[in-house]
């Protein structure tokens, strides 16, 4: 059967892990979704930039919307990145050209997804993206698909890799904040702006992309109380530990009788569950449902390979022909949520 075709924008991190696993699994893809997975075009900012991969087959786009719109190209991937510009215009040109999109790009989806939502199923395209939370950990599909007989009571769990590092290492060394953000700095763990992690808005955006999913409702990022760990301090953490408790930035959303609660906060759990066992880079999120209980789902964050490879189920699932709902439902059927207002300071 006819090649699904790739358009790619964006090469790094991400994007290059996309094309690897492309490169190397062409023939379980192909048996996998019975029609081979090829990549026609490519796109990144600077063509020169050595990216440890064979590049030389793919068209080299210097515009991502050049990649968005191209005739043999039947999926977009928009590995950009960024909530605003290059990244939503390219995903609209992409819909609007006829091509369903796959993206990571939880910042954007977070403020936009609604919008985005609503005009891939106002034109029968889909928009699909398990890598936009908890990178390799398959949320999404376990949550619109393996859980879809549930209702959803609650979502919580440590969303940001780089959170749950930093803390770790306060914890395990005895280091101060400061000290360990230097650290992880230095080892190219922090996003280009540091406040999206540290601040909690990152695990935020993708808290607000989970309560969508498991509530019905309409992305409200906005509505997402959020406190990050900038004043986490060693004292905190060592009588968290006298008392047998860790600290960690932890997600938590649930339907109240006062409205849709959403918080992403430093919080104490006890040092033996397993949230307090999830030590470095490594996010856990937690989904109960009325008929399984309680889900645990655990694995890497991020990450070259982790990522990529949810990025590929993605790729996967539109060579299949499977074309569901971006938010489990309907966009159109998504209800807008009263927020419910907790005490986080
Ligand atoms: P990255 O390493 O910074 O790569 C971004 C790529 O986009 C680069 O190749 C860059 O080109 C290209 N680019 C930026 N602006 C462009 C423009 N105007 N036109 C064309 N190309 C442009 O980012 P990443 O870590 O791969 O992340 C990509 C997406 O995945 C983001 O939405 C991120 O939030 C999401 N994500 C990342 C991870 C992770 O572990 N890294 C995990 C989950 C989700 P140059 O290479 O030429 O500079
Ligand atoms: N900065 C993010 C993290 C990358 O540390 O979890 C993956 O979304």
């Amino acid at each position: 059967s006819s090649p699904l075709r790739l358009g790619i924008a964006g090469l790094g991190t991400v994007g290059i892990g996309v094309v690897k696993i492309v490169q190397k699994h062409a023939d379980l893809l192909a048996r996998r979704t019975g029609r081979p997975v090829s990549i026609t075009a490519i796109c990144a900012r600077d063509r020169l930039k050595n990216r440890d991969a064979d590049l030389s087959s793919y068209r080299w786009e210097d515009d991502p919307l050049a990649v968005a719109t191209a005739d043999d190209v039947d999926v977009f991937v928009e590995l950009v990145g960024g909530d605003t510009g290059i990244a939503r215009d390219s995903i609209e040109a992409a819909l609007r050209s006829g091509k369903d999109v796959v993206t990571a790009n939880k910042a954007l989806l977070a403020v936009h997804g609604q919008a985005l939502a609503e005009l891939a199923e106002g034109l029968g395209r889909t928009l699909r993206f398990e890598a936009a939370v908890a990178g390799g950990i398959p949320v999404i599909k376990a949550m619109t698909e393996s859980l879809a007989g549930n209702e959803i009571r609650r979502v919580m769990g440590v969303m940001n890799g780089t959170c749950n590092y930093i803390l770790t290492r306060m914890d395990s060394a005895g280091l101060p904040y400061d000290a360990v953000f230097e650290e992880a700095r230095q080892l190219g763990y922090l996003e280009a702006d540091p406040t999206l992690d540290v601040g909690g808005i990152d695990a935020g955006h993708k808290l607000a992309i989970l309560s969508a999913i498991a509530f019905g409702t309409q992305v409200n990022f906005d509505a997402v109380e959020i406190e990050g760990i900038e004043r986490v301090s060693i004292d905190d953490i060592r009588r968290a530990a006298d008392m047998g408790y860790r600290i960690k930035l932890l997600g938590v959303a649930q339907m109240t009788p006062r409205g849709l609660e959403q918080r992403m906060s430093p919080c104490l759990v006890p040092a033996d569950s397993p949230l307090g066992q999830l030590m470095g880079g490594t996010n856990m999120v937690v989904v109960e449902g009325d008929s399984v209980g309680q889900i645990v789902l655990r694995g890497a964050g991020a990450g070259e390979g982790p990522t990529a490879s949810a990025v590929l189920s993605d790729i996967v699932e539109i060579a299949r022909g499977v074309r569901l709902p971006v938010f489990g439902q309907p966009a159109a059927t998504l209800k807008a949520a009263q927020p419910a207002r907790t005490a986080v300071p």
